[in-house]
């Protein structure tokens, strides 16, 4: 949710700034600028749209200089606009920043620094911090450190900053609170951004910046310590593994089709080390130490957001199935707030595909001081999450550039499934032979998906067919109930249908009224426990007139004669059909966006990374 990109070196900043500000417009997309400090003077280009809009109005304007600092917005505080776009200046010019997230007491210092005659252009809580830091600054007369960490103290709410004083040039200034920002050590020249993204071209040594933490970086050297105390902290360096090749898109058009490609690869990796298919084992080295306590918990509780939380209720039916633990999934922001009951016997596991998400960070940290074990999986290596937790799971599905998330839904599933099976073996409710049965199927489900994806061109005919449709429901039971869910809401994020998924039963409680013959149904139809009851499901749609899309299980002959289409995916045990099924519905929503105009990559009013409440 907005991205912060910065550079200071003996390299012209502004080719740097574009670039990071290109790789991480996925973070949001309404607004773009830039500010570079030339001979003294700050020079601020910024306009509402894409970074590409931002490279048209500099065109013929002064860009040189070797500091500056780059903005991509997804709006919080006023409208996507011009004036709102960040850089922000200070009324005196004394400083400029950028700001990814919320400052909650913006008004009533804005009401103090009117009181003292400042005048505002924008709306942004941003302008007001800059003016805050300035007026500290001036008042005070310190240098542009004490006057940044004095502002940061009567701050409430998150950022993640990256400010620039024109009266010392010489520095970069970078902080956080809630928001991520990593330093990149290059060689006489430093990096700041909102993830390593931008950076892993120039250096794969970065610095994770800590809450509250203020780095000032020169071309001489950098130097760490907290808002509250002056005094220098150690400077942990950490060697990144991300190849330039992970955040290009190939040779495919978008991201999202990309990484939905990406699935037989990305699931390999999430096994890697992990599942030993010959050796009968999974070994989760990131829960090791914590397994016993996590094999003996009351109840494990799954927060998460988004398809992260779809995810999670995979791992709900999966968990319970086989290790026999009750499990409770619960949307972080409703979690946070509510009071719920834990105690040191509940695990919590906070599931998240960027590691930021700013509710489920929330819900951990209130977790953990009720004394509860902390789980993450997460993606993004070195993110908050992860370094928040007792221990966790990295789910190295590479980073996940489409808004719409796709292989991360599967890694995350895959990494719920090996610990539903561990746990069930350790707590002795799963036989063996079933729990070796069950490891060298799971390890066949990436070539499995390949299958899937040979296919794709049927998905695509569907897709052309349905391209038109205003609404979609999606149903599925048991474990495929999640699927339905995702698949649901792929289809509305990027091609703005409205979708529902549904368990197949509660069809009748409701959404078979809004069945007619124009409404596409999905239903997720393969050789289960619940198979026959679906097939009912699909009578019951057919005799309202509904489409039916059906995934079935390869060869099935009854659904075919009654579905208008089928999409089969191969027989699996029932605990991994949800890692197949999702993949026709997710290369489904991407037909239906691309063939309706979609921007699919950066979908209308959405963000990857959510890191305000
Ligand atoms: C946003 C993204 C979704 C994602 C959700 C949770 O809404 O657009 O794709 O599922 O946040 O994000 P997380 O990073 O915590 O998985």
């Amino acid at each position: 949710m907005c991205g912060i990109v910065g550079y200071i070196g003996s390299r012209t900043a502004y080719p740097i700034l574009i670039k990071g500000l290109q790789r991480l417009e996925y973070r949001g997309y309404d607004s773009a600028g830039i500010a570079l400090v030339d001979n003294g003077k700050a020079f601020i280009h910024k306009c509402r749209g894409k970074v590409r809009d931002l490279e048209q109005i500099v065109k013929g304007k002064n860009i040189s200089g070797s500091i500056g600092i780059g903005h991509t917005r997804w709006a919080t505080h006023g409208v996507p606009n011009d004036v709102n776009a960040h850089p922000h200046r200070s009324m005196n010019g004394k400083f400029v920043v950028v700001h990814n997230g919320i400052i909650e007491n913006y008004s009533h210092i804005r009401t103090l620094l009117v009181e003292k005659g400042y005048k505002f252009e924008s709306q942004t809580d941003t302008e007001v911090l800059a003016n805050l830091i300035e007026d500290i600054y001036m008042s005070a007369q310190c240098d542009a450190e004490s006057a940044i960490r004095t502002a940061l103290q009567k701050v409430v709410g998150a950022y993640g900053l990256a400010i620039i004083c024109t009266d010392e040039p010489e520095k970069l200034f970078g902080t956080r609170k809630g928001s991520p920002l990593v330093l990149g050590m290059g060689n006489g020249e430093y990096f700041l951004a909102s993830d390593a993204t931008p950076i892993v071209e120039y250096t794969d040594k970065m610095l994770y910046i800590n809450d509250e933490e203020l780095v000032v970086a020169t071309p001489k050297g950098i130097r760490l310590t907290n808002i509250y105390e002056e005094v220098d902290k150690k400077i942990d360096v950490t060697t990144v593994d991300m190849k330039l090749d992970n955040i290009d898109k190939g040779s495919f058009p978008h991201y999202m089709l990309k990484e939905i490609h990406e699935q037989p690869n990305t699931i390999a990796d999430t096994f890697r080390g992990r599942l030993l298919a010959d050796q009968h084992q999974i070994f989760l080295g990131g829960i090791s130490d914590v397994l016993p306590r996590l094999a003996r918990a009351r109840r494990i509780i799954i927060v998460a957001c988004g398809t992260s939380y779809y995810a999670g209720l995979v791992g709900e039916y999966l968990i319970e199935e086989y290790a026999r633990i009750n499990v409770e999934v619960e949307y972080a922001s409703e979690f946070r707030y509510r009071n719920p009951v834990i105690t040191s016997e509940d695990v919590i596991i906070a599931i998240s595909q960027s590691g930021e998400t700013a509710d489920t960070l929330a819900a951990i940290r209130m977790a953990k001081q009720k004394g509860a074990l902390i789980l993450g999986i997460c993606n993004v290596v070195g993110s908050s999450i992860p370094r928040e937790t007792d221990a966790g799971i990295y789910t190295h599905a590479g980073p996940e550039i489409g808004v719409a998330s796709t292989k991360a839904f599967t890694a995350q599933t895959v990494v719920l499934t090996m610990m539903a099976l561990l746990l069930g073996k350790k707590r002795g409710e799963i036989s063996e032979e079933l729990y070796n049965s069950l490891i060298e199927d799971l390890a066949t489900v990436p070539a499995t998906i390949s299958r899937i994806l040979a296919d794709e061109e049927k998905v695509r005919e569907i897709a052309e067919r349905y391209k038109g449709a205003t609404n979609a429901l999606y149903l599925g039971r048991g474990v495929l109930y999640p699927v339905a869910l995702e698949g649901a809401l792929k289809l509305k994020e990027i091609s703005y249908i409205h979708a529902e998924g549904y368990p197949a039963a509660e069809m009748k409680h409701g959404p078979i009224a809004l069945i007619d013959n124009l409404m596409p149904v999905f239903v997720l139809a393969t050789k289960d426990k619940y198979y026959e009851k679906v097939v009912n499901n699909i009578q019951e749609v057919k005799a309202r007139q509904g489409q039916v899309i059906a995934v079935v299980t390869s060869g099935d002959t009854v659904i075919r004669k009654m579905a208008d289409y089928v999409i089969e995916i191969p027989q699996v045990d029932e605990p991994f059909t949800p890692l197949l099924a999702v993949v026709p519905l997710q290369l489904f929503s991407y037909y239906v966006a691309v063939m309706r105009g979609c921007n699919v990559d950066q979908p209308r009013n959405l963000a990857k990374s959510v890191t305000v409440e």
